[in-house]
């Protein structure tokens, strides 16, 4: 009877070892820029897992459907399992090992703490990411689904922004008042 291996999490490899100034080879990841994976097929989400030994990042569907792998690009969201990562030469990537300042919390972390917006945990760095993409949104006056309906309410907006997140554990109210704490401290 054949026996399924086990496949090895490999660390930062030789070809993603941390580089020294911006590369057009190069992509930068919470600061650090990181040469290109040799196999154009990796996405980033497994680039972030395979050779950069980041599990922050979340694998939930792998296909775009849940939000788990939510990372930022240049500040604004994207899946991290539907993108190639040599597709993000040059760009600064911000994951959620990145998203606090050193030992200080993102606002938005210490309102999802304080909340309890989460259970598992399982989404919980995606919906962060998403969040604090979030607040880029509403500072850019980007608009929503409901923008432009009448009378809508601040929590059906950020519900709709937030629409692309999945929590299998329900935790949504609890995510809507962490996130509304925080955009409510903030002048729009
Ligand atoms: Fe990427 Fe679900 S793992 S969207
Ligand atoms: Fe469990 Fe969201 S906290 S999936």
């Amino acid at each position: 009877m054949s026996t399924l291996k086990r496949p090895t999490l490999k660390g930062p490899t030789a070809s993603s070892q941390p580089k020294d100034g911006p590369s057009p080879t190069c992509m930068s990841i919470n600061g650090v820029s990181y040469a290109l994976p040799n196999d154009p097929r990796t996405t980033l989400l497994d680039f972030l897992h395979q050779n950069l030994a980041l599990f922050g990042t979340k694998k939930g569907c792998d296909h775009g459907q849940c939000g788990a792998c939510t990372v930022l690009v240049e500040g604004e969201r994207i899946n991290a399992c539907l993108v190639f990562a040599f597709q993000l030469r040059g760009k600064a990537i911000t994951t959620i090992e990145g998203i606090a300042k050193n030992d200080e919390l993102h606002p938005l972390q210490s309102a999802f703490v304080k909340r309890d917006a989460f259970q598992c945990g399982y989404c919980t760095s995606g919906q962060i990411c998403s969040s604090v993409a979030l607040q880029k949104e509403l500072a850019d006056k980007t608009p929503s689904a409901v923008t432009f309906s009448e009378n809508y309410s601040a929590r059906e907006d950020i519900s709709e922004r937030m629409s692309g997140n999945l929590c299998r554990c329900g935790a949504y109210p609890n995510i809507v008042d962490a996130i509304e704490d925080v955009i409510a401290l903030e002048p729009q």
